[in-house]
């Protein structure tokens, strides 16, 4: 695990930033093996980057066509719903570039039954990564996951003390959020996928986060009670923050 910290002066450099990164990882991967996965985060920190990614500056330089979209986590909504992630993705990205519908890979938050949308969802990824991978053994290798940390240290929906943070054998799973959150049903992406992941990027704004990503980047020990500490990706983790960390 390689470890890089990226300090940009306000939300707005750091969107950028981290969109010219993406975009990057984007052109490495499809000429290296003809595709580029990319998980997204949910939460508001990430909407400016979907909006950088769907700018002129970004958009002509990824082949849409190419790239396919998943989701880190799913509140357990419609995809209408204004908690959705992936209705603040298609608002700030999707509705805006050539994405092919086939490339697009949502957790359908709408099913009545939670955990039948995370086994649908992990299907789905198996089908995807059997039809361009020559073997997935025992988890997904993703191209780049994108995350985001709550003020609890959690990341996608993996949250402090839960039991899904033990998980070793499921890609999906379900999960509740705190009672404090608006919608507490969720379905994330387990530990070891995200772990597998050739480049994870945390993406996150805001003084009131120094002190969470401080422990997190400098005690990974304390992964109960902080999952975002449990995430140590196999490739590299770059954090953009627009804040000082050190
Ligand atoms: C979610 C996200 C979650 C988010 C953090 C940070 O579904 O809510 O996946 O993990 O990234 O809660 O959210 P903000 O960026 O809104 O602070």
């Amino acid at each position: 695990m390689n470890v890089t910290i990226k300090q940009f002066k306000d939300s707005e450099e750091l969107s950028r930033n981290a969109a010219e990164y993406i975009v990057d990882q984007a052109e490495k991967c499809i000429l290296d093996h003809g595709f580029f996965s990319l998980v997204l985060s949910g939460g508001s920190t990430p909407r400016r980057l979907y909006e950088q990614l769907a700018g002129d500056q970004c958009r002509r330089r990824i082949s849409w066509d190419k790239t396919h979209i998943f989701w880190g986590d799913e509140r357990c909504v419609p995809p209408d719903h204004f908690d959705s992630n992936y209705n603040m993705t298609a608002q700030a990205l999707l509705s805006k570039v050539p994405l092919p519908e086939r490339n697009i890979h949502r957790i359908k938050g709408e099913i009545a039954i939670p955990n039948e949308a995370a086994i649908q969802y992990e299907a789905e990824i198996g089908d995807f990564f059997r039809n361009h991978t020559a073997a997935i053994g025992d988890f997904p290798a993703f191209d780049l996951v994108l995350l985001g940390v709550g003020n609890d240290g959690h990341t996608a929906s993996l949250f402090p003390g839960s039991d899904i943070l033990t998980e070793k054998k499921r890609w999906v799973a379900t999960s509740q959020a705190p009672p404090e959150m608006a919608v507490r049903d969720r379905i994330t992406l387990t530990i070891p996928v995200i772990n597998h992941a050739s480049g994870v990027i945390f993406l996150v704004s805001g003084e009131s986060k120094r002190d969470v990503v401080q422990i997190i980047i400098e005690d990974p020990g304390r992964n109960e009670l902080y999952p975002s500490a449990m995430i140590r990706a196999d490739g590299e983790i770059v954090w953009f923050v627009d804040f000082d960390v050190y």
